[in-house]
């Protein structure tokens, strides 16, 4: 494991470990505060994040951005986000599974200098990654799960949000969830 935040992320933006690193413009390795205690993770960048280098900032990540603001989360103070890969997929398709395995001793790199209490996987790829391989987003969304010492918790991805609108009350209820767990583990306030 690299210890410090900033050579893992230097190592990270040089890597080619995987077909990925040929069609993608930037890295995107991730956005947020390295001392949270809640981690968002993603599936994979966009055309949008390949462009700025940053996670979640299409449209999705605009509603993102306003579910995390409804429960005093933010990834300007409290919440760090990263994703299963780092490099765009062409087209927008799923990461395969090389790509996945290629990529995720940076997240476990990146989840070992952070120590979150509780991560939360947005959509499918990263819940059943991460939480379990049949992991199925409409029925265990919401739901914690402890592994290895850290919560972990599936929701809905907010590009999925934006396809089917008439979830986002269960996606916005499971940020509630989330809120009240914080709380009841008093993570509420950040200790920078
Ligand atoms: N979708 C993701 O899963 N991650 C991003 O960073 C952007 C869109």
């Amino acid at each position: 494991m690299i210890e410090n935040f900033e050579e893992l992320r230097e190592a990270a933006l040089a890597c080619r470990g995987c077909k990925l690193c040929e069609t993608r413009t930037n890295v995107v390795f991730g956005v947020g505060n390295p001392k949270a205690k809640v981690m968002f993770i993603g599936e994979g960048p966009g055309e949008n994040e390949d462009l700025q280098g940053e996670p979640f900032v299409g449209r999705g990540g605009q509603l993102l951005d306003k579910m995390l603001e409804h429960v005093g989360l933010s990834r300007k103070t409290n919440i760090y986000i990263a994703n299963m890969v780092k490099c765009r997929p062409p087209k927008n398709r799923d990461p395969e599974k090389d790509e996945i395995a290629a990529c995720i001793g940076y997240l476990r790199n990146q989840v070992y200098l952070i120590r979150p209490k509780v991560i939360v996987c947005l959509g499918r790829i990263a819940a059943c990654s991460l939480i379990s391989p049949d992991f199925k987003v409409t029925r265990q969304h919401g739901e914690f799960y402890e592994k290895n010492g850290v919560l972990m918790m599936g929701t809905f991805h907010p590009a999925a949000l934006l396809r089917n609108p008439n979830q986002k009350p269960d996606g916005l209820d499971d940020f509630v969830k989330l809120r009240a767990k914080l709380d009841e583990l008093e993570l509420a306030e950040e200790k920078l």
